[in-house]
């Protein structure tokens, strides 16, 4: 696992963003895994702003989002469809077609979740995986349990994620109580995994991260098992490891 600690959130979102750059402009079809959250905004700002300066395309880029709400509409200003569209997505020249997304209304969750992991295989699965984290430690919507679950899969959120979450919306209670995640073998699937994280209330999480024991508990502590990982982090952030 290789560590970087930057000053503050825009020296991680410039670093995030160059990753992606790079990548882009190297290899015009590559496979991306983008997160959700407040963390990578600025990274995709940043990548935005590369577009428009004429430094890369997306027509050939394929994108696969970690997660998504169960039961929000794509127009739902809080689905991360929505959120993808805001941040990213409407800026750049991306192929919609190349754009995946769980699809959190489907009527058949189970077979929305294989659907995706085929979609993904066909495609020759991600060149770089982007992660946020949560303050629990979770990746994508994988929260802490028993064990880790492999695959796409539903699965119920937390009480702390709904109430972290909730600063997004009105009320605690218009917070969706579950959601679709890709699962830890899913991401794994990724040649290189991309963890950022920004302030002190995900210190804990990165400490565990990178120095604990694997434990399904700290759902990102599996990390340490693929073999190209980086986390990029802030002093905050960074400031137990
Ligand atoms: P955040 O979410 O970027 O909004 O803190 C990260 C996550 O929960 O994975």
């Amino acid at each position: 696992m290789k560590v970087i600690v930057k000053k503050n959130y825009d020296e991680v979102s410039e670093i995030a963003a160059q990753e992606i750059v790079d990548l882009v402009k190297n290899k015009n079809n590559a496979v991306l895994g983008l997160p959700t959250g407040s963390t990578p905004v600025g990274m995709y700002k940043n990548v935005v702003k590369s577009y428009k300066n004429g430094e890369i395309s997306f027509k050939n880029i394929t994108t696969f989002n970690l997660d998504e709400y169960i039961g929000l509409n794509k127009d739902n200003d809080q689905s991360y469809y929505y959120f993808m569209n805001n941040n990213l997505f409407s800026h750049i020249d991306i192929n919609r077609d190349n754009i995946n997304i769980p699809n959190g209304m489907a009527d058949d969750l189970e077979n929305e979740c294989k659907r995706y992991e085929e979609k993904l295989k066909a495609v020759g699965y991600m060149d770089i995986m982007y992660l946020g984290i949560g303050i629990n430690g979770h990746i994508g919507f994988n929260e802490p349990a028993e064990y880790f679950e492999p695959f796409t899969h539903e699965v119920k959120l937390e009480e702390s994620t709904i109430e972290a979450n909730s600063r997004f919306f009105e009320k605690v209670e218009d917070v969706p109580t579950s959601a679709l995640t890709m699962g830890i073998k899913t991401i794994f699937s990724a040649k290189k995994i991309i963890l950022i994280a920004t302030g002190e209330n995900k210190a804990d999480a990165i400490a565990k991260t990178v120095n604990g024991k694997i434990d399904p508990q700290v759902p990102a502590s599996i990390l340490q098992l693929h073999r190209d990982v980086t986390i990029i982090v802030d002093e905050a952030a960074g400031s137990r490891l």
